[in-house]
């Protein structure tokens, strides 16, 4: 398992103006700056991207991720945007089959042919995943595993170290710091999804894809999370967009 724990931002659909970006963008910068062992993606609003990149091929350690793709390349698909487009103004991620996009229309069909797209366009390639509710009759790991399986469809094994799998269990995303997952479930959670990887693939391939765990992560409860959960890393929405909050999420990441 890599050594190294990833932080990816998914900073959604704020800021509003290019220069907030900008800011919030050098100031998480010079906070990641101090923490080597933590591998830093911050995903902003596409818009903001091309320019951002310029200020993140200076950084060896961060990068850049769009929070969305489209399936195809090229062609005519008014207002959307490809893997290859992203690649060129310089994300190396892609978020795939966030709850938020699954809320407006997205089926495990789409998330799949996107997570192909990302993958041929040579991107990391972050798959959301994850329950509405909890049920008592555990029907919910029954639900996650069928996203897996229809997400991964045609995905080889020789991509799984291309591949970042993000549990986000969409009843525990935006609340505060008590609304996050318990270490304990997130622990359960994090050998399902790898028992789940290795039966579609092997356990050897299962191995090389980057857990990550996302939803109401805060400084409050960000130790507990990773030293307890099994996780790779950490995908969190609300509180990468506050610069204060970044020390606690990075010093429990490293
Ligand atoms: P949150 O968002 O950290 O604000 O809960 C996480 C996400 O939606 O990816």
């Amino acid at each position: 398992m890599p050594s190294r724990k990833l932080f990816v931002a998914n900073w959604k659909m704020n800021p509003v103006s290019h220069d907030e970006a900008r800011k919030l963008f050098l100031a998480s910068r010079k906070v990641s700056d101090k923490f080597t062992k933590v591998e830093v993606v911050l995903c902003p609003p596409a818009v903001f991207l091309g320019r951002l990149g310029d200020l993140a091929r200076k950084s060896k350690r961060l990068s850049l991720g769009a929070q969305d793709v489209f399936w195809e390349s090229e062609g005519s698909f008014t207002g959307e945007l490809s893997p290859i487009m992203f690649q060129d103004l310089g994300a190396r991620y892609a978020i795939v089959g966030h709850s938020e996009r699954r809320a407006l229309g997205e089926t495990d069909e789409v998330v799949n042919r996107k997570i192909l797209a990302c993958l041929r366009a040579g991107l990391q390639t972050i798959l959301c995943v994850g329950e509405k509710i909890r049920d008592s009759e555990a029907e919910y790991l029954g639900f996650v595993r069928g996203q897996l399986q229809v997400a991964l469809n045609k995905v080889l094994r020789t991509d799984l170290p291309s591949l970042v799998i993000a549990y986000e269990p969409v009843w525990a995303i935006g609340k505060n710091s008590s609304g996050a997952i318990t270490s304990r479930d997130l622990h359960v959670m994090s050998i399902f999804l790898r028992k789940t990887l290795s039966e579609i693939y092997d356990r050897a391939s299962a191995e090389q894809v980057r857990l990550l765990y996302g939803g109401s992560v805060s400084p409050e409860n960000v130790a507990a999370l990773v030293s307890e959960g099994e996780v790779d890393g950490l995908l969190v929405g609300r509180e990468s967009r506050k610069p204060e909050s970044l020390p606690a999420i990075f010093e429990a990441l490293s």
